[in-house]
Formats: structure tokens, C-alpha cells, sequence
């Protein structure tokens, strides 16, 4: 599996339930590298999609409540142990997990890839992403994307993978 996430310069990626920025060419990245596949959310973090599944993904929640509580089209997973089964009974599927800070924390010993957003700032936070043993990983790729004028602060796309 693949988390991918945006975070500030003191680990923040959430403020009262929401992204703290609107940064467009984060928001084009996470588009373009999740479409067409499987997405993976914590029950706040689909919320904060309004509650209504990504399009033109397969989207899963991790959440103890009811399937019925979720629209029909989403996946409903009560367990880590069953996103483990999900993940091995579909390996034709490339998982990614896009949060937030729990399923991160929960997910944390399984995940194989790393999508990092590095946001050159400094913003209004109350979640922040858990902590990440770094040394278990190499960073393959690192791309930053300057200051313009639907971005107010520079984004680096960092890419690590898990060393066996
Ligand atoms: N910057 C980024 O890239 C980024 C990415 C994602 C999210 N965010 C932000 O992060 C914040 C949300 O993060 P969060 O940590 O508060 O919430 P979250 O991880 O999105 O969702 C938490 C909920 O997920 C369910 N859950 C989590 N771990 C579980 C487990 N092991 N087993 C069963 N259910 C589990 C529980 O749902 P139930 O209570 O329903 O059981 C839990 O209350 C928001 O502000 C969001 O905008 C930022």
C-alpha cells in the first residue's frame, strides 16, 4: 500500500476536520495519481470528501460503523485486519491510503510506499501526520514546484519506498 499526503513544515495536515490550505497543484497530484485506482480513507477524512465517494476511484473507509451509514458504491472496512485481506484478495489494485492522521498511525507497519507533499510553510493546524521511522526507507525521487500565482508556497513531491 501507498499513503500519500501533504504536510507542513511542523508535520500538520489537518485543521477542524479540513485540508489547513487550498493548494491547487497538491490537489492536481493527488487527482492524477489516484484516479483510476483504489482509495482508502479513515471515516473523518471521507467526510471531509462531503461524504460522497471520489470519482472515477474505487473508494474504501476504515471505520467501526455501519456499511449503511456509507453511500452503496464505497467499501466499508471495520478492521485493519480487513484492509490486510482486502489489500491480498486484490492484488491487481494499487492501494493507495489518503488518511488521515489515525488511519496513518494504524497503518503505518504494512505501508510499502510513501507520497509525501512537503508544503514550504507554516499553517494552522490540529492533526498532524504520525511519526515515520525514515531510516526503514530511501527516498527514490524529489520534485519541487516553485512559488506561482495559484500557489503561494513552494511543494516538493517526495517519493520513498520501504528498504527489506
Ligand atoms: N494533508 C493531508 O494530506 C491530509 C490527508 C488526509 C486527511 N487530512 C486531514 O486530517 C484530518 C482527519 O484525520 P483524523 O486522524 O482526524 O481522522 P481519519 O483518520 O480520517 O478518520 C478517523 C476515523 O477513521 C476510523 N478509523 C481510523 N483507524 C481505524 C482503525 N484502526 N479501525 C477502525 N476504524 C478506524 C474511525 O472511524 P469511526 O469513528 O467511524 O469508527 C476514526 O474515528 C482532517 O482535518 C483531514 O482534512 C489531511
Amino acid at each position: 500500500m501507498i499513503f500519500i499526503w501533504a504536510e507542513d513544515q511542523s508535520h500538520g495536515i489537518g485543521y477542524q476536520g479540513r485540508l489547513p490550505w487550498h493548494l491547487p497543484a497538491d490537489m492536481a497530484f493527488f487527482k492524477k495519481t489516484t484516479t483510476g485506482h483504489t482509495l482508502l480513507s479513515g471515516a473523518r477524512t471521507f467526510q471531509s470528501y462531503g461524504g460522497r465517494p471520489l470519482p472515477h476511484r474505487k473508494n474504501l473507509v476504515l471505520t467501526s460503523q455501519n456499511a449503511d451509514q456509507f453511500p452503496g458504491d464505497v467499501v466499508v472496512l471495520p478492521t485493519v485486519e480487513a484492509v490486510l485481506t482486502y489489500e491480498r484478495q486484490h492484488p491487481e489494485e494499487t492501494l493507495y491510503v489518503s488518511g488521515g492522521a489515525q488511519v496513518f498511525a494504524s497503518l503505518m507497519p504494512y505501508v510499502q510506499t510513501l507520497l509525501k507533499t512537503r508544503v514550504d510553510g507554516r499553517y494552522k493546524v490540529d492533526t498532524y501526520m504520525p511519526p515515520i521511522d525514515y531510516s526503514a526507507f530511501k527516498k527514490v525521487s524529489s520534485d519541487t514546484v516553485a512559488v506561482d500565482e495559484h500557489n503561494p508556497v513552494a511543494l516538493t513531491f517526495e517519493r520513498y519506498e520501504r528498504q527489506d
